[in-house]
């Protein structure tokens, strides 16, 4: 929190918002469908590709906050499963801004502590930028602050499928599969985001009431906070409003006492970490 507070302007809206919260009700695992690129464009008669570069600086903006709050995972969804039926040329964009962002910022999340992880289906992305992520990846993998998950040809459904199938060939390959029981750890263990706490608080940016396919399994509790801001216009005021509207959330979990952060024992920092990209 001290570590936010220090690049604010006192005084400042930021500030002010950063300065009540609640460090020990932080979400543990932030969630963002980033969404409104295109139109962010459109709206200034600009190609969509010009939304999407618009868009890089929110994200460098919601790592280096989540990372100065102590916040312990941050989920972007850059780039989900069902994103290639987008003109072939957006999607070669996308690839650029991916490039352009980690050549810059690999450094930065070194100087931060952060670790990146690429979550989606990573090997049928284009050799260079499967090879880049990977890089990036190996290059973070040693640090211990903010985990930064890039959710990239991604698709929830398609997560958990993966998951059951690699319990299924675990078992088969050790002889037990005629033994198998999957359950809800082990299943949590397979998924790409093993040993993460779930998800806590979902933002979706531009308005629309919908998941779209993002961690299905991650979200079963999150609060969801959908604005109306275009992910380019989303700025540290709207992440930080965010946050403190989620503190004001009363979390029951199917109970009836509120709970103060996720319980333990409903599927947060269970099974083991998986691999690396
Ligand atoms: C959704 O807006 C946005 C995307 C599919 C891509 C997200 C990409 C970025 C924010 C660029 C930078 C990302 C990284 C990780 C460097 P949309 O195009 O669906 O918007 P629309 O619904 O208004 O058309």
């Amino acid at each position: 929190m001290q570590e936010l507070l220090a690049i604010l302007p006192p005084g400042s809206r930021e500030y002010e918002v950063a300065r009540s919260l609640d460090p020990a009700r932080l979400p543990a695992h932030v969630g963002i469908i980033m969404d409104g690129n295109g139109r962010w464009a459109r709206r200034r008669s600009l190609p969509r590709a010009a939304g999407h570069r618009a868009g890089v600086e929110p994200v460098r903006m919601s790592v280096e906050t989540c990372a100065r709050l102590g916040i312990r995972s941050l989920t972007l969804y850059a780039f989900s499963a069902e994103n290639w039926k987008r003109p072939r040329t957006e999607v070669e964009t996308l690839w650029r801004l991916l490039h352009y962002y980690l050549g810059r910022e690999v450094a930065h999340l070194m100087e931060n502590n952060i670790r990146l992880r690429a979550i989606g289906r990573i090997h049928a992305l284009p050799k260079e930028v499967r090879r880049q992520l990977e890089d990036a990846v190996a290059a973070t993998a040693g640090n211990s602050g903010l985990i930064l998950n890039l959710a990239i040809n991604y698709s929830g459904r398609a997560e958990i499928v993966d998951a059951v199938n690699a319990l299924i060939e675990e078992a088969r390959l050790a002889g037990a599969l005629d033994r198998l029981v999957v359950d809800e750890e082990s299943l949590a263990s397979r998924l790409s985001t093993a040993g993460q706490p779930d998800v806590d608080l979902l933002i979706r940016t531009s308005g629309e009431l919908r998941i779209s396919n993002f961690l299905l399994w991650q979200i079963a509790y999150a609060e969801l906070y959908v604005t109306p801001t275009l992910w380019p216009d989303f700025d540290r005021l709207a992440l930080l409003e965010a946050i403190a509207a989620y503190q004001k959330r009363d979390r029951r979990f199917g109970g009836i006492e509120a709970v103060h952060g996720a319980p333990v024992e409903q599927g947060s920092l269970i099974g083991v970490p998986g691999p690396a990209a």
